[in-house]
């Protein structure tokens, strides 16, 4: 088991450094705003994560690679002690690049000496239990890469692309048809074997009124549609709060659209600005703006229940998963029961349960094999820089 352990370890180490390759070590240093950490800060924290939450505690004679590290890449845990502020991670030029890449050499040696050392059953079921969260949490941080990087490039008038190759046009868009679901008393939550975050307990019986669920996700093109009908000027459309913040923020589109000099719309990608394709999943869009399209569309946003019940008990793929996430009603609140762990990995999730909303599914930039049916991800309702998009309901 360890050994197959370690294989997955390394894949996933080897990974997030693989998405560091089409960048300059400029790139990697910057921080476009408080919600998005610079790409060294990524590389350096998933570090601290396995030095802080497994070396620490079970290597013989643990030295930390350098002591202040474990105040810099300490993201939220209280737990854990003092935290480098957020909003000025991207002020961090010392460590250099070079001196990162070495820390996450150094503890990725020591990982491996202490996956290959005699242990007692109990530390080793922990270790296994420990490198499991830590492989999560990267993966996690490999989302946040990519959608940390593309907002960062889209702040230059170069707009540079992350991926050379262009992106392939979308096939047409199917017609939207409604998938029924019967509703009733049904079961949601992780449900068995393999990983789950604790968020996702426990599994517990709700009722779901009978619904219909949208067979895709809306498209760049139907978006348009909205915006030219004057969907971000008709107030009647939007939540109270929702309004205030496209008026406050001066907005009229998604984050990254923009028109080019002839007025066609354009839109910045992870392969540099290309025009707006019309067939493609929408994505990038807040809550507020979710909301309104459903609103305008005649529907509305499903609740994470209708989500789930749809993707455990639909045979069609129905874009549920690798697009976008998909906004749900839901606010994300402990499940009846729910309890965090122990001490400072406690903090992991529990103690965000509050303004925020659960988004469903998984996006393009979601790790191979990361995503399932119960992943609850969540974000505030003014959120725009992670791959969001917009499943209907009624
Ligand atoms: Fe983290």
């Amino acid at each position: 088991m360890m050994n197959q352990l370690h294989a997955c370890y390394t894949a996933v180490r080897k990974h997030t450094l693989a998405l560091t390759e089409p960048l300059s070590d400029e790139d990697c240093g910057a921080q476009s705003m408080p919600d998005a950490s610079p790409i060294k800060w990524h590389l350096a924290h998933t570090t601290w994560f396995f030095e802080t939450f497994i070396l620490e505690r079970m290597e013989h004679g643990f030295k930390p690679f350098h002591p202040a590290f474990r105040i810099l890449f300490n993201s939220y845990y209280n737990g854990i002690g003092e935290k480098h502020p957020r909003a000025q991670r991207g002020l961090l030029t010392r460590p250099a690049m070079v001196e990162v890449r070495a820390y996450r050499a150094d503890v990725d040696a020591r990982i491996g000496r202490l996956l290959a050392s005699e242990l007692p059953a109990a530390q080793r079921n922990e270790l296994a239990t420990l490198l499991t969260l830590g492989m999560q949490h990267e993966q996690q941080h490999q989302e946040l890469m990519l959608t940390d990087v593309k907002h960062l490039l889209a702040q230059s008038l170069l707009r540079p692309a992350y991926l050379e190759a262009p992106l392939p046009p979308a096939a047409a868009a199917a017609p939207l048809e409604w998938l029924r679901c019967e509703g009733g008393v049904i079961e949601i939550g992780h449900d068995g074997e393999g990983f789950c975050f604790d968020n996702e307990l426990p599994r517990h019986k709700q009722y779901v009124a009978p619904f219909a669920l949208a067979s895709r996700l809306v498209t760049n093109g139907e978006y348009l549609a909205f915006i030219e009908a004057g969907g971000y000027a008709n107030a009647a459309l939007w939540l109270a709060e929702g309004w205030d913040w496209i008026r406050t923020n001066g907005l009229q589109a998604p984050i990254y659209w923009f028109r080019d000099e002839q007025g066609a719309w354009q839109e910045f990608t992870l392969h540099g600005a290309q025009p707006l394709d019309l067939n493609r999943p929408l994505t990038h869009i807040s809550l507020y703006e979710a909301d309104a399209y459903a609103h305008w569309a005649g529907a509305r946003l499903p609740t994470e229940a209708e989500w789930e019940c749809a993707a455990t008990s639909s045979s069609s793929s129905a874009q549920m998963f690798g697009h976008c996430w998909q906004w749900t009603s839901s606010s994300y609140s402990p499940y009846p029961g729910f309890a965090a762990a122990e001490g400072a990995l406690g903090e992991y999730n529990g103690k965000f349960m509050l303004n925020q909303y659960v988004l469903r599914g998984s996006s393009s930039a979601t790790p191979e094999g990361h995503a399932r049916a119960s992943y609850r991800n969540f974000f505030p309702a003014g959120a725009r820089w992670q791959f969001t998009g917009i499943r209907l309901a009624r």
